[in-house]
Order: structure tokens, then sequence, then C-alpha cells
């Protein structure tokens, strides 16, 4: 395991050193959660890099990755722990037949050798090494999940009523993300530091696109990201995030592309836009006019 940064620089070089370029607001915002011991809570646009934020730091500071993907109906059986019934039962009928064995039985029933351990119990299990626990899209759990995710985020432990307090032994670094179709709950949020993540400027995305897509040429990149910024300007259904930046500009260099030309953007437009609403609003003069104005900004 390595060492937390000790500063923001540090911070921020730890996440590039990943390939990941945060700005100074977001490399602030980690590196007071991790100083801190405090959860992040990252809400922002789709395809920005919050779900990434969490991978990054688990590789950057070699620590286990623990995710727990959120959806409608997640309980705590699939979030935390879950009773092993079936091994319970088998280990019931084996003792019928011998009576030591059911003295020891009735105490071991409930030990540790028969919890089925999830996702937020791996997180601050003492055994293990020390985690990153992403808790991806909580806006799609519902409410009382999130009554029960207070008790680890404010003191990193979990209460299982026929077993006791699991306690973390070093407090993983937990990263909260939302997309808001729900506003999660206030008391989550007083629990966490909070960061809105946006999409980059220009010269910060042609700056991910480099690391990230390294063989696409430099000026198809510059001019990439300039019909991408002014597509994000429109009224369209869903802007494009960073990830689709990254797959358009991989899929027209894919083709050899050099630079951005109208008949390949709308070959292509697919990797951008995943509506055909939004396909079709430019679809034409507006693909020809963002392609030219993309080229003599770049
Ligand atoms: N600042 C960044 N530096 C490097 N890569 C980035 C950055 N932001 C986004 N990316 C790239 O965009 C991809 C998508 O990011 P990610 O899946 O984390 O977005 P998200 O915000 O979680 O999106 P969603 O809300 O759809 O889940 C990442 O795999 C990464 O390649
Ligand atoms: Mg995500």
């Amino acid at each position: 395991m390595v060492e937390l940064p000790q500063s923001v620089a540090d911070t921020e070089a730890l996440l590039r050193g990943q390939n990941y370029l945060a700005d100074r607001a977001l490399a602030t915002s980690v590196h007071l959660a991790m100083a801190m011991g405090r959860p992040l809570f990252l809400e922002g646009e789709p395809g920005t890099g919050k779900t990434e934020i969490a991978k990054v730091l688990a590789a950057g500071l070699d620590r286990r990755l623990v995710r727990l993907q959120c959806y409608d109906g997640l309980d705590l059986a699939a979030a935390a722990y879950e009773w092993d019934h079936a091994r319970q039962l088998m280990a019931i009928r084996l003792a019928e037949t011998d009576g030591a064995a059911r003295q020891s039985l009735a105490a071991g029933l409930y030990g540790r050798d028969y919890l089925l351990t999830r996702p937020l119990l791996s997180a601050i299990d003492p055994a293990l090494p020390p985690a990153v626990l992403l808790i991806d899209e909580l806006d799609r759990a519902d409410e009382p999940f999130e009554a029960f995710l207070l008790e680890l985020l404010a003191d990193f432990q979990i209460t299982v009523p026929e077993l006791g307090t699991i306690r973390a032994a070093i407090k993983p670094i937990v990263v909260i993300t939302s997309n808001r179709t729900r506003e999660v709950h206030d008391a989550i949020r007083r629990r966490c530091l909070y960061h809105w993540v946006g999409y980059p400027d220009a010269p910060r995305e042609r700056a991910i696109l480099a690391v990230r897509a390294p063989g696409v040429p430099a000026k198809l990149s510059a001019q990439v990201v300039n019909f991408v910024q002014q597509v994000r300007k429109m009224d369209i259904f869903k802007q494009p995030g960073v990830a689709e930046t990254i797959d358009w500009a991989s899929c027209l260099a894919a083709l050899d592309a050099h630079e951005l030309a109208p008949g390949a953007v709308e070959d292509t437009l697919g990797a951008l836009l995943k509506y055909q609403d939004d396909i079709e609003k430019l679809q034409g003069e507006p693909i020809e006019k963002l392609t030219a104005e993309a080229i003599s900004a770049a």
C-alpha cells in the first residue's frame, strides 16, 4: 500500500500518474477527503470521470477497489452482508447425529464463518487489506438504503445484530457518485465532502485526449475538442461527456482521419451522440458549420 499524498499537488500528481487529469478544485476535494478521512460525494454530468476517480485512487494507492453499484431495490443482503442459510442448515443437519457437535454448533452458527461478505462489509473488514470503496450512482438506490449507509459513513462500522459491530482498522477511502436522477438525502451529504464534476474546458479536454487516446493525431484531437465543446452549448437532449469525446476521437483516428471533415463527422456521430433526435438536429448544415469552426479555431 502506498502512503496517502501529503498535499493537493501530490494528489494531483497521483491522479496524473494514473492518466487522470483533475483541475485544482477537484484535486483539492480528493486530497481533503483522504486527509480528513471523509467520504467524497461527487455529482456531475455523465461521463465526466466520477467513477474513474475511485478506480485511479485504488490503482495509484495500491488499494483494493470495492465497488457497490446501486440500483432500485438494493438491500442490506446485497450491499453489506447476508447469513449463509444453506450452510447453516447443512451444519445443523450434520450436528443432529452428534451431541458434542450440537453444543459447539449453537455457539458458532452466527459466527463469521457463516456470514457472506458483500461490498460494504468487505470495505471495512479489518481482516482484509485497506480499500477504496466506490458507492456508484447512489441516486439509483432507494431512500431506506441511504439510512443504512449513515452508520457506515459516520463511523466506518457495520453492526450485525447477531454478531456485533465490525469496524475498519484502516478507514477506507469512500467515493460516492450520483447522476442526480433524484436528490440524495441531506444526512448523507452532511457526512461527505461535496464536489460537482463539470465538463473540462478545452485545454484540459485536449490534455485528457492526449493521455487517454494517445494514438489520435494532435490536430484532429484539437478539432474534435472544439467541436464537442460547441455541441455542449447547443440545446440537445444528452450532451456528450469526456468518455464520448475519447470514443469519437478514437473512431475518427481508426478511420485514418487526420482532420475533421463533414462526411466523416456525419458517419461517426453515433460515437458522440446517443439519441436519434440529437443526431438529426446536427445533420446537414449544423455539422458543416461546426466542423468549419472547429477547424478554424484549432
Ligand atoms: N479528468 C479526466 N481525466 C482522464 N480521463 C477522464 C477524465 N474524465 C473522464 N475521463 C474518461 O472518461 C471515461 C468516463 O468516465 P466515468 O465513467 O468515470 O464517468 P462518470 O462521470 O462516472 O459517468 P457516468 O455518470 O455516466 O457514470 C473514463 O473512463 C476516462 O477515460
Ligand atoms: Mg459513473
